[in-house]
């Protein structure tokens, strides 16, 4: 009992440290589903770019909804998108699908001074072991950037 118990603890020391120690500075956003969800958007078939057609819903955590409110962001402040495939459905509907990604952007001014004071990372099918940014997030930040006048975010204001 006693050494399955530590075992137990081994486990989770190992599981805890592989999430801080990964290569990456962007954690996987753990229990992102219960933060503030601002918005949805659907990205139809003919969207460019074609791999961000889908449902996709924005979540903020509570430091990214007080920036959403003050104008400023403090560090840690994150965001995250979380994006689905569609499938038309009858009556008209469209019915979410599989997932496709969750993207994150976690702020931090000094760390991530080269993409506008966020960092990027994306976890491919929402697999915290598939990261998809390998580039320093400067292929995402492409698009974000114009965006410095709203803190290169396209999400604007507390609410939708
Ligand atoms: C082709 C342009 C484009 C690229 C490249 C891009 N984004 Fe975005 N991003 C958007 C758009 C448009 C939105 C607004 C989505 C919405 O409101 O539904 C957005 C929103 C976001 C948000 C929510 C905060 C905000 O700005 O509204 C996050 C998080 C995000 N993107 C992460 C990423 C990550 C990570 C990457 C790289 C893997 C990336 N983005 C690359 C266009 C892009």
């Amino acid at each position: 009992m006693r050494i399955a118990s530590l075992t137990a603890l081994g486990f989770a020391a190992a599981t805890l440290l592989a999430h801080a120690d990964d290569g990456s500075p962007i954690p996987f956003p753990d229990g992102y589903r219960q933060w503030h969800h601002h918005h949805s958007t659907v990205n139809m078939k003919g969207h460019a770019p074609e791999g961000n057609t889908g449902i996709q819903h924005v979540y903020a955590d509570p430091r990214a909804v007080a920036g959403l409110r003050s104008g400023s962001f403090e560090d840690g402040a994150t965001f995250v998108v979380d994006r689905f495939t569609y499938e038309e459905a009858p009556n008209s509907s469209l019915v979410q699908g599989k997932r496709k990604v969750i993207a994150v952007m976690v702020r931090d001014a000094a760390r991530f001074s080269q993409t506008g004071g966020w960092g990027f990372q994306a976890f491919k099918g929402g697999d915290p072991s598939m990261r998809a940014v390998s580039d320093g997030g400067s292929a995402c930040f492409s698009c974000h950037a114009p965006l410095g006048e709203n803190n290169f975010l396209f999400t604007r204001g507390e609410k939708p």
